[in-house]
């Protein structure tokens, strides 16, 4: 999307804005049903990376199903549309009461999370099931995104599998495995160990099942310097793995589809000069986009202005240090009211959005390539206090 376009939707709906690009979501879907060619495959959009019901449409309407993980998400996969056939259940800790609502509205299928869970379920009812597998693999990711390292709470290890299948209550049918080793992987290495070790275990306990769940995971490439997982290595490596294991595959990807279609607009507030640092200070804030601070991430920020360049640490307006998008980045000297661009805000922007310090959560739009619509208004003080 350009500059220009960008400033022309700051203008008409104010800052700071997340701004979705439809035609680079759709682009994105196709690439990874391009880079899976010749494997049959689902794709489950992760909700939780962007819960935005016009946005949810929308996916639907590109084909993907639902990767659902709370009551809410799966009261909003239905006020969306969704059918139930087309949702997958995910979570540890599910409870009695949720796992009776999935199961007397037939949901396609639940992964299994754990030993425990399955003594939630309802013995009245019945379930397809499939089993979450905690390979131990290290995703070489952020630790608070890694989940299939034995140190994680996901999933069980290959012992507590088999013994789970042996031992699943008659009105539990085993349909799949599932497994989602973490988030933002940018290397084919441990999705290789996984599927190699995932192979094994199917072939050791001789199971026939009706798909294989690989999860979610694809990383992007924040850095803006070609560190995105290569979909060519993808399908170089990973490929021929999945047509060696010969069953259909599931996924559930959020930030690979719609992370870098993601961009949040922000204004210029004050530009601060103190003898050791200069700040930008601009109106969002950890509030608006929390990755910055919880995952020490680094997204690409841009400013539009001609200014000669200059050293900064660009921050929001929260009472918290690290309310901070970027340090020591060198960037154009802006002017106050000039905007700013933060990158690849797509996926887990919006839906870990607070209200921290009382700030307001910001309104979405999306563009169509002609035009934009507002997809979510900002948020009102009145929004909060109804509450
Ligand atoms: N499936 C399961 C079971 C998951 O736990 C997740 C993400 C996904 C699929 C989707 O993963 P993706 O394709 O988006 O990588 N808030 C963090 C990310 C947390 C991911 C949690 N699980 C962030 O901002 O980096």
């Amino acid at each position: 999307m350009n500059e220009e376009m960008l400033v022309r939707a700051a203008k008409n709906f104010g800052t700071p804005l997340y701004i979705y690009d439809l035609k680079e979501i759709e682009n994105r879907i196709h690439k990874v049903q391009k880079t899976l060619e010749g494997v049959e495959h689902r794709i489950f959009f992760a909700f939780k990376s962007n819960s935005n019901f016009h946005l949810l449409k929308r996916m639907r309407a590109f084909g993907c199903g639902a990767d659902v993980v709370s009551m809410s998400e799966y009261k909003m996969a239905k006020s969306v549309g969704f059918t139930s056939d087309e949702m997958v259940i995910n979570g540890n800790g599910k409870t009695e009461d949720e796992l009776g609502i999935y199961l007397k509205d037939k949901v396609r299928y639940i992964n299994v999370d754990s030993m425990e869970e399955v003594e939630r379920f309802p013995k009245n009812l019945s379930a397809r099931v499939a089993i979450r597998i905690n390979p131990n693999v290290d995703a070489k990711t952020h630790p608070h995104i890694s989940t299939g390292l034995r140190e994680n709470k996901f999933g069980v290890d290959m012992k507590e599998a088999s013994k789970l299948i042996h031992t699943l209550p008659a009105n539990l049918k085993l349909v799949g495995l599932h497994c989602h080793i973490g988030s933002q992987i940018t290397d084919v290495s441990p999705f290789i160990d996984t599927l190699n070790s995932l192979k094994l275990f199917i072939d050791k306990e001789d199971l026939k099942l009706e798909f294989l769940n690989i999860g979610g995971g694809w990383g992007v490439d924040y850095l803006h310097n070609g560190t995105e997982l290569s979909t060519e290595k993808y399908r170089e490596k990973i490929v021929p793995l999945l047509k060696k294991i010969g069953i259909p595959i599931h996924l559930e990807l959020g930030r690979f589809i719609i992370g870098p279609a993601g961009y949040l607009v922000t204004k210029v507030l004050e530009i601060k000069h103190s003898s050791f640092k200069n700040f930008i200070a601009v109106d969002a804030s950890m509030s608006t986009f929390l990755r910055p601070i919880l995952y020490n991430a680094h997204h690409h920020i841009e400013f539009l202005s001609n200014g000669s360049k200059i050293l900064v640490d660009v921050v929001g307006r929260v009472c918290e240090s690290g309310d901070t998008f970027g340090k020591n980045r060198e960037v154009k000297t802006p002017k106050v009211g000039d905007l700013g661009i933060i990158y690849d805000v797509g996926a887990y922007g919006y839906s870990m959005a607070s209200n921290y310090n009382l700030s307001l959560r910001p309104a979405e739009v999306i563009f169509d390539g002609k035009d934009f619509k507002l997809i979510r208004r900002r948020e009102t003080f009145d929004d909060l206090i109804r509450l």
